[in-house]
């Protein structure tokens, strides 16, 4: 089958302001318009501005979204309130809200059925930490968490993985090539009834190692945090991806 257009996808996290935002996506209308999939996430409260001035060429996604469909559950947003808000994407099960929230995951999998029900396209991040790599139990943490993931609504095309190791987040600290042909060829094996399926590498994705990473077999994208504020380093990223 053949390789899947690259998705090249910026994670804002909760950092920015209206000013900066505005900024930023004016600089990246200058992003390549060849073959490569591109999508930014920014935070809920610029999600409105962000879609009404979307670059050319980008998705917009959101970071979480709640299980539940609609009621009193305050401080939370529902899929469909995003799907309404211009998103067709959304991250779920970010090592970040797996930490700091206590995500379970049960409670992703929900997530991601309340997200394909609205007809969202599911970011699902699986990735083991610094411990869980040392003690050699690597791939079985990631096949773990992407089992639990694979629900009944699962398509080659609503759901994209992005494999990050929680070590590489905002560390400046990259996964070898090895590491991430060796997990990468993991998770496509565990994907089998899901062929087409991308898989992105994120964890200090940079200008300077986005080529090598991007062209390693089974690597058909990258979810970018840090670099993604900065409109030069997220463009040379979507080159690299692009090539
Ligand atoms: P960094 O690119 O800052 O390491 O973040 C990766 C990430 O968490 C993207 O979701």
């Amino acid at each position: 089958m053949e390789s899947p257009r690259k998705f090249i996808c910026g994670n804002w996290k909760m950092n920015g302001d209206i000013t900066s935002v505005q900024t930023l996506l004016s600089d990246l209308r200058a992003a390549p318009q060849k073959g490569v999939d591109m999508c930014i996430c920014p935070a809920f409260v610029h999600l409105s501005l962000t879609q009404s001035v979307l670059p050319e060429g980008f998705f917009l996604g959101a970071q979480d979204c709640s299980a539940q469909q609609n009621g009193a559950f305050t401080g939370d947003i529902s899929a469909s309130m995003l799907k309404d808000m211009g998103c067709s994407h959304v991250i779920l099960g970010h090592s970040e809200r797996r930490h700091y929230h206590a995500e379970t995951d049960e409670l992703i999998a929900s997530k991601m059925a309340a997200a394909h029900d609205s007809g969202l396209v599911v970011i699902l991040c699986v990735g083991e930490t610094l411990t869980e790599r040392e003690t050699g139990q690597a791939e079985a943490i990631v096949s773990r968490q992407l089992k639990a993931a694979l629900i009944p609504s699962v398509t080659a095309t609503n759901t994209i993985i992005a494999y990050e190791p929680v070590w590489a987040i905002g560390t400046g600290k990259v996964a070898s090539r090895q590491d991430v042909e060796t997990m990468h060829a993991t998770i496509r094996k565990t994907l089998d009834k899901y062929a087409g399926m991308r898989i992105l590498y994120g964890g200090s994705v940079k200008p300077d190692n986005a080529a090598e990473l991007m062209h390693a077999p089974n690597v058909d994208g990258a979810l970018v945090g840090g670099a993604s504020l900065k409109a030069d380093q997220f463009l040379a990223i979507i080159e690299a991806a692009a090539v």
